[in-house]
């Protein structure tokens, strides 16, 4: 007999994301961070109360810069099975959406109970994702050269045709020299690696690599959605200083293992969902007219492999009704 999809609870955590997003952008280019996470955080933890599911956050977002946060270890979801673990962010992209700028975005992944990477206080990793045709081809511990050249064959394509997409930030210096070095292109992100990761994967997307630095929450989030699309992302634990080294080494933390998707979540069944807050490449942000609200969300599951675009209209005046404002 044919066995069907069962439940896909992505399709439920995409109303959080979208509540989240809903919430978070009112606060567009007020330039208060906090309250961009704030706002998102409260919309989140509402609606997370009414999904069926008895999830732990694993990966908060929050302890890196003490943002308000759904904390690791907080029980999320309406307490019933299936047991889970809960990557959260509920706005990647907090100055990008306070400053108004694009590619801001709210993020929810969920993945069976015991399944995510929990990297503790490393709160930085090395990273390098592709799409799918590139997938088996990278190494992160190989020269940038080489990881340009194998996505250039794996496309089709010449290395000069590539861009790789980097967040602009000194520690990732070394990664834009040796991009431009190789000859390939470069879209540098003020911030929001978790949409530079995905975008990696989107179809007719212009961003062939990710290369660089970022938060380590990210990283498992980004494997969560890189499992669903069937493409890879590759992280090593980069601590900051001797603390940092000393604490992974009393957490048993290999800082030169090569985390792949798989390591990061060890799943077959992870879901991904997230909201645009501000526009950018991969999805667009809210739009307010008047009654009406529009999101605009990708949703995905790594089982079926299926994403979905979900674009939302709210009725303002039906959800006051019901207590919720955006
Ligand atoms: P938040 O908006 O959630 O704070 O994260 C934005 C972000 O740019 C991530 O996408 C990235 O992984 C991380 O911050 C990089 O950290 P930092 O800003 O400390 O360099």
């Amino acid at each position: 007999m044919a066995v069907l999809p069962d439940r896909n609870l992505a399709l439920e955590l995409v109303r959080v994301t979208e509540a989240a997003a809903m919430s978070a952008a009112r606060w567009q280019g007020r330039g208060d961070k906090d309250n961009v996470d704030q706002a998102a955080v409260d919309a989140m933890r509402d609606v997370l109360a009414t999904v069926e599911m008895d999830g732990i956050v694993v990966i908060g977002e929050g302890e890196k810069d003490e943002a308000p946060m759904l904390y690791n270890g907080e029980q999320v979801g309406n307490g019933e099975p299936p047991l889970v673990d809960v990557a959260v962010d509920p706005v990647d992209g907090t100055r990008l959406t306070a400053r108004g700028m694009p590619g801001a975005l709210a993020v929810l992944a969920v993945a069976e109970r015991g399944s995510m990477y929990a990297p503790g206080k490393l709160v930085y990793m090395d990273k390098i994702a592709v799409g799918e045709e590139a997938a088996d081809r990278i190494d992160i511990e190989a020269p940038v050269a080489y990881n340009l050249e194998q996505v250039a064959k794996a496309k089709g394509k010449s290395v000069a045709d590539v861009t790789a997409v980097i967040l602009d930030r000194p520690r990732n210096e070394d990664y834009i020299r040796q991009v431009r070095e190789a000859g390939g292109r470069i879209a540098l992100i003020g911030d929001g690696d978790i949409s530079g990761a995905i975008s990696t994967a989107k179809e007719d997307s212009h961003i062939d690599i990710l290369f660089g630095i970022g938060g380590s929450p990210e990283a498992v989030t980004a494997a969560c959605a890189m499992a669903s699309v069937n493409g890879e992302i590759q992280c090593k634990l980069w601590p900051r200083d001797d603390s940092e080294r000393q604490f992974a080494m009393d957490e048993g933390l290999d800082l030169n293992q090569v985390l792949t998707t798989r390591d990061l979540v060890n799943s077959d069944n992870t879901f991904f969902a997230a909201t645009g807050v501000t526009s950018g490449d991969l999805l667009e942000g809210v739009e307010f007219r008047g009654n009406q609200v529009r999101t605009h969300s990708l949703v995905m599951r790594s089982k079926t492999g299926t994403v979905r675009f979900v674009d939302g209209i709210h009725r303002l005046d039906q959800l006051n009704k019901l207590g919720a404002e955006y």
